[in-house]
C-alpha cells in the first residue's frame, strides 16, 4: 500500500465552507490522503476561500505569499485554492502566484481526487466548471468514524435573489436543492457517527425546494418534520434563511418542533426602504418587522440573529438612522455586521461609494448597539434553565463546554458530563462572550 499523504486544509468564509471542506477531506481520503493540522507536514495545502468581501479575498492572496516558502522545504508539496475565490478568479489565481498548483470551484471539488493526480504528474489543474452531474452523487457516502456532535448538512446551494452587493450568486451558481432522500440519509449516518445536533445549510436554505418522496416537492418544513423523526437526534438547527421565504409552514414549525432550536438567523442588511430596494432585497423594514413579530407569537423565546451592511451606496445619516430603528425594535441576540465593499461584478460595483470615514464611523456606533444588545440578551440567561449540547472538554479539569439551544456557549463544571450528552443546565453566570452553569 502506498503511504498515506497529508492533507492540510484552512477554511474561510460561511458555514458551508466548513460543510466542504469536511467533504473535501473525506474525498481525498479516498485518494489516500489524512487530515493534518501542521501546514509543515503537510503533501498538500488547500485554502478553501471566500470572495464575500474584498478583505476576504485579499486574505487568500497574502496566504498563498506566505505558504510559498513552505515549497523551498518540501519541493513536492502542492498547493491548492478551493472555495469562492476559486469560482470567482480561476486562472487568475495562478497567474497571481504562481505557486498554486490547483484551483478547483465549489461545484466541482468531487472532482478533486483526479485533479491531485493530474499535479503529481507536474501540471496544473483548474476546474471552475458548474457541471451537469450532481457532485453529491459522485462523492462516495460519508465514512463512518466516530466525530463531533454537532454537524453541519448541505441541504440547498446557489441564490437566485442577486442582492446588488452579492457575490454568492456568481460563485455558487443557481438555487439548487438536493433531494430529500440523500438528506435524510446523511443525516442518519451523522447520526450514527454521534451526531446530535444537524444545521442544514443553504445560502437561502428557506427557499429549499426538494424533491421529495414520490417525486412531490418539500419545503424546508417538511425537512424540518423528516429530521425530527430521526431517532438520536436531539437538535435541529438551519442557516441562512432570506425574509421572503419564510413561509408560514416554516413559522409554524418553529413553534411547534421540540427538536427545532429557538434561533433563527434571519439577515435583513438595511432598515431604509430606500437603501433595501437599491439592495434588490425586496422587502421592507416594516415587512420585516411583521414578519419578526409573527415568528416570535408562536416562540416567543426565540433568539433572532442577522446581517446588516452600512455605507452602502447612497446611504445617507438618515437611512443609517433607520438601520439604528430597527434594531432597537427588533433586538438581536446576535449580529454581524459589515462595511460596504464593492464587488466586481455586481451591479453595486458600479455606483459611487459614499464618504468612507462616514462609513466606519457608522459601522462603529452600529457595532456599540448590537453588542450592547447581545450582552443584554446574553446576561438576561442568567437564573434560566437551558438544555445544553456539550461539544468539548473545557480549560479546567472537570469543566465541559457546550451549546444552549440559543447558541450561547456555556461552561459547566463538574457536570460529569461526556461530548455529546444534553443536559438541563441552570445558568449562574453571564461572561464577555459566554456563560456559565451548574447541572441540574
Ligand atoms: N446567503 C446569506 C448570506 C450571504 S453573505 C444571506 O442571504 O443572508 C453573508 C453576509 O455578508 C450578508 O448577509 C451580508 O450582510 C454580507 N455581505 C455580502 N456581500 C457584502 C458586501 N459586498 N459588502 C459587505 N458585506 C457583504
Ligand atoms: Fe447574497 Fe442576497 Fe443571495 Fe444572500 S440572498 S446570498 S445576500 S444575493
Ligand atoms: Fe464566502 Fe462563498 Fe460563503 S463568498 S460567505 S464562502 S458562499
Amino acid at each position: 500500500m502506498a503511504d498515506t499523504k497529508k492533507l492540510f486544509i484552512k477554511t474561510y468564509g460561511c458555514q458551508m465552507n466548513v460543510y466542504d471542506s469536511e467533504r473535501m477531506a473525506e474525498a481525498m481520503g479516498g485518494a489516500g490522503y489524512e487530515t493534518t493540522d501542521k501546514p509543515d507536514e503537510a503533501d498538500m495545502i488547500l485554502l478553501n476561500t471566500c470572495h464575500i468581501r474584498e478583505k476576504a479575498a485579499e486574505k487568500v492572496y497574502s496566504e498563498l505569499g506566505r505558504l510559498k516558502s513552505f515549497k523551498k522545504d518540501n519541493p513536492d508539496l502542492k498547493i491548492g485554492v478551493a472555495g469562492c475565490v476559486a469560482q470567482a478568479e480561476g486562472e487568475e489565481i495562478m497567474r497571481r502566484q504562481p505557486s498554486v498548483d490547483l484551483v478547483v470551484g465549489p461545484q466541482a471539488y468531487h472532482r478533486l481526487p483526479e485533479m491531485e493526480e493530474k499535479t503529481r504528474k507536474g501540471k496544473k489543474a483548474l476546474d471552475t466548471d458548474f457541471p451537469e452531474e450532481d457532485k453529491f452523487e459522485k462523492l462516495k457516502r460519508r465514512p463512518k468514524a466516530k466525530r463531533a456532535p454537532a454537524a453541519f448538512l448541505t441541504v440547498q446551494e446557489g441564490c437566485d435573489k442577486f442582492c446588488a452587493f452579492c457575490v454568492v450568486p456568481y460563485t455558487r451558481g443557481a438555487e439548487v436543492s438536493r433531494p430529500v432522500e440523500r438528506i435524510i440519509t446523511e443525516a442518519r449516518d451523522l447520526v450514527e457517527r454521534g451526531v446530535r445536533e444537524i444545521t442544514m445549510l443553504g445560502q437561502n436554505v428557506n427557499a429549499y425546494h426538494g424533491e421529495g418522496p414520490n417525486g412531490k416537492v418539500w419545503t424546508l418544513a417538511d425537512l424540518i418534520w423528516e429530521l425530527d423523526k430521526v431517532d438520536g437526534l436531539e437538535r435541529i438547527r438551519f442557516t441562512t434563511s432570506h425574509p421572503n421565504d419564510m413561509q408560514d409552514d416554516l413559522i409554524d414549525a418553529h413553534a411547534e418542533c421540540k427538536k427545532l432550536m429557538p434561533y433563527l438567523h434571519l439577515p435583513v442588511q438595511s432598515g431604509s426602504d430606500k437603501i433595501l430596494k437599491r439592495m434588490n432585497r425586496s422587502h421592507t423594514a416594516e415587512s420585516y418587522i411583521r414578519l419578526i413579530e409573527r415568528i416570535r407569537k408562536g416562540r416567543p423565546d426565540l433568539l433572532l440573529s442577522g446581517d446588516f451592511i452600512v455605507g452602502f451606496p447612497e446611504e445617507s445619516e438618515e437611512d443609517f438612522q433607520a438601520t439604528l430603528d430597527l434594531v432597537k425594535e427588533v433586538k438581536y441576540g446576535q449580529a454581524y455586521s459589515f462595511k460596504y465593499s464593492s464587488r466586481p461584478g455586481t451591479p453595486a460595483a458600479e455606483r459611487p461609494l459614499v464618504d468612507q470615514d462616514a462609513a466606519d464611523e457608522r459601522l462603529q456606533r452600529l457595532q456599540a448597539l448590537l453588542s450592547k444588545q447581545q450582552k443584554e440578551v446574553q446576561d438576561s440567561m442568567v437564573g434560566r434553565e437551558v438544555s445544553v449540547l456539550f461539544e468539548k472538554t473545557g480549560r479546567f479539569e472537570d469543566q465541559m463546554v457546550g451549546k444552549s439551544d440559543y447558541l450561547h456557549a456555556v461552561h459547566v463544571a463538574g457536570s460529569g458530563a461526556e461530548i455529546g450528552d444534553i443536559r438541563k443546565v441552570k445558568i449562574v453566570e453571564s461572561g464577555t462572550n459566554s456563560l456559565k452553569g451548574v447541572a441540574v
